[in-house]
Formats: C-alpha cells, structure tokens, sequence
C-alpha cells in the first residue's frame, strides 16, 4: 500500500467575464421582448408577464458577483441567450479539452512534473461535450500521457468522488500518478432565460494531480481520508445531459434539457446531510473541529457554506478559516472546491489539517481530509 498526496493543482479561468449588472440588463430586455411579443395572452390573462431580475437579489441570495463563461456574446444577446458554442468537427481538439489541458499543465508545473510521470487521466465533470469516446482519453492524447483515462459525473461531487477514486488507486499501487480534472461548461446547461436559477453558474476547469507521497517533489498534501455518499433526489436534474442545446430553429427546446432546481428544497435537505457528512467523516478519523484549519466548500451558495462552516466548526468560522471564490466565479459545479482549495491553500504549515468538500445533484457528497507536509 502506498499513501496518496495532492502534489499540484491547476485552474483554468475563462476570459470572458460577465458582472450580476449585464447579466441582469441581458435578462431583462429578453423578459420585456417575451412581454411584448405575448402582450394580447397578457393582456387575456391568459400568461403571466416575465418579471424582472435584479442585481440586489443575486447578491443578497447567492453571494455572486461575477461569473465567467466561455462565450459571452450569445448568453447576453435577448435573441440567443445561451452561449454561441461552435460546434467542432471531429478533427478538431474538444472544447473540454482545451480547457483541461491549461488545467493540467499548470497542476503539472506546480508539482514539477510532466506528462510523462502521469499514467490515468480521469475527467470528472457535471456534464460531457459527447458520450464517447471518452474525454479523458482525448485529454490524454493532447497531453501525451500514458496508461489509460475514463469520465465520470457525480455532478458538484465530481472532483472529490474523482479524487477518491484516483486516491484508492495510488494507495493500491495500480496507478503511480493520476490527474483527476474538472472542466466545467456550465453555461452550457444553464437555462438563462430562467429568472430563477440565470445568475447561478459560471464556467471554468480544474486539475489536481495524485501521486505517492514518496514522488512529490515539493509542498504536497497528503490524502489523510476520503467519503463519498450518494442518495437520490430529483430536486436538482437535467434531462438532456449534452452540452448543445437544441433550439426552437427545427429542434426540440424542452425546459427540462437544461438545468433545473428546486432551489428551496436543496437547501433544507442538503444542509443537513453536507453538515452530517463532515462531522461522521471527522469523527471516524478522530478529527476535532479544533484539528481543523481550513474547510474548502463547494461554492453554490454564500448562506449555504457560512451554515456549514459555523456548523462543523461549532463557532463562526474566522476570516480566512472557509474561503469563497464564489463571488468571483459562481457556482461552477464540480470546480468550485477546487479552485477554493488551489487559491487559498500555500499558506497552510507543516501538519496543518483541512477537508475539501463537494455537495450537489445525486444528492452527492464527497470530502476529502488533507494534511500539509512542506
Ligand atoms: N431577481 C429578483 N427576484 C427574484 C429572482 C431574481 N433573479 N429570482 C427569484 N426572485 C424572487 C422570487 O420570485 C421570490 O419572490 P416572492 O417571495 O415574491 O415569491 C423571491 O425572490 C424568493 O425566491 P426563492 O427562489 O425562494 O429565493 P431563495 O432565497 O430560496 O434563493 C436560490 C434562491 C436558488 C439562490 C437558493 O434557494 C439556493 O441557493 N438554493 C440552493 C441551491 C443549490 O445549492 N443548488 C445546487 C446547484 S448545483
């Protein structure tokens, strides 16, 4: 048996930036386009008029700012409202791959390695550009790695199920060196023309690198533990699952291919379970919450994490002590651990203990218990 270590971690950022301040004024000039194109059924009483969006709602709810996306033009066009993604020829790289590449060169240079010391690629995110052949694999080959890659999506827990997976497989010696990576399209399934749920998603991609403890060539994190627990709920659902959206223009443009939530009741059922879930994790590796010095959440929801962190904390967490990115960046899925984790994490000294957690769809949830070793 070996002992598995995060050694590095990657994060690619989407050039395009879009503030609450455009998304709103996009949203509403679509809302009042529906509203004048329906006026006689309004008028009838027939349909309710779109309202509004507003700036102060996102904050004051979600804690979003700003989101990033890879195509902005076509989700702040009325006319469009979702993102203009050409769709490649099979010749051409995937989109998601170009996106986790960035990420995994930069995992790679942070534990100074190359693709040459990698052997499997697993690309863990909530929704794939196709369903085969694997985009792992197709990673793989633009990286140039070795060995073998699959996908999987447990949704928002994808990294951290990722992660459990790539660990159990260092430990057990049939992989040395895993990139778990997490390129996240979730302009791609979010319905913007939804007043709703519009605000919560942004897009960008993870990587994280897995290697024995005795490979790591620098500041690593040694995986102390890892949980994953599922418990199915359609209260957060997609039933398209492919990142092109199919339009009114001769396709079929149904709500339910994109994303939806029961957003009240995630919250009350999935606070609970989140909470329960670090705490036993905790517990059974005998870890206090005075043990722990960092929590790296999942990023949906501001109310959301500061509810868990005073709840596995037992106090009000101190600055600091659970980081957000999601002012900056959204919700973006399985990523948002992640980028919490590779932004806010150098600081952390010898022996230092922290958990990654993920929650989301499934329901799933997934932690990770790190120990600092410098
Ligand atoms: N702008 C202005 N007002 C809005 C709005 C918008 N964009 N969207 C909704 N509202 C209004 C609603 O119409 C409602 O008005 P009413 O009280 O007059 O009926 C009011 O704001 C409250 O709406 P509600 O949906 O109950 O808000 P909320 O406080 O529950 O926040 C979420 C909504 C989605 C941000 C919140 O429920 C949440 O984060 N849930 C968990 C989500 C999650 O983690 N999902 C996982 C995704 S992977």
């Amino acid at each position: 048996m070996y002992i598995p270590a995060i050694t590095g971690t990657g994060v690619f950022t989407p050039e395009n930036v879009i503030t609450n301040a455009e998304l709103v004024q996009a949203f509403n000039a679509y809302a009042d386009k529906v509203n004048a194109e329906n006026a006689a059924a309004i008028e009838a009483g027939q349909m309710e008029p779109m309202q509004h969006s507003s700036e102060e709602f996102i904050v004051k709810a979600s804690g979003i700012e700003n989101r990033y996306v890879m195509d902005k033009s076509g989700v702040l066009d009325p006319d469009t409202m979702y993102p203009a993604l050409r769709q490649r020829s099979d010749d051409e790289s995937g989109i998601m791959t170009e996106m986790a590449v960035d990420a995994c060169n930069k995992a790679l240079a942070q534990a100074g390695r190359t693709a040459a010391d990698v052997d499997l690629v697993i690309c863990a995110a909530s929704n794939h550009e196709r369903a085969y052949p694997a985009i792992a694999i197709e990673i793989q080959q633009a990286l140039g790695i070795n060995g073998f890659g699959f996908d999987m999506n447990v949704a928002c827990s994808s990294a951290t199920f990722g992660i459990q997976a790539a660990a159990d497989m260092v430990r057990s010696g049939s992989v040395r060196s895993a990139l778990v990576v997490n390129p996240e399209i979730c302009s791609g399934h979010l319905e913007w023309r939804d007043r709703d749920c519009h605000f919560i998603f942004g897009d960008v991609a993870t990587a994280t690198l897995i290697e024995r403890i005795e490979d790591a060539q620098g500041p690593h994190f040694e995986v102390l533990s890892t949980r994953c627990a599922t418990s199915f709920s359609n209260n957060i659902r997609n039933n398209n699952g492919f990142l092109r959206r199919s339009r009114p223009d001769g396709m079929i443009d149904r709500r339910d291919m994109q994303f939806m939530q029961n957003g009240r009741k995630v919250f009350k059922e999935v606070l609970p379970m989140v909470s329960q879930h670090i705490s036993d994790h905790m517990e059974a590796e005998g870890i206090g919450s005075d043990d722990l010095t960092r929590l790296w959440l999942h990023q949906a929801n501001k109310t959301m994490n500061d509810f868990i962190g005073k709840k596995v904390l037992g106090r009000v967490p101190e600055a600091g002590e659970q980081p957000n990115i999601l002012q900056d960046y959204a919700n973006t899925s399985s990523a948002g651990s992640i980028i919490a984790f590779s932004k806010y994490s150098d600081d952390l000294e010898d022996g230092d203990i922290g958990l990654i957690c993920s929650f989301g769809a499934g329901y799933s949830v997934g932690s990770v218990i790190v120990k600092r070793k410098s």
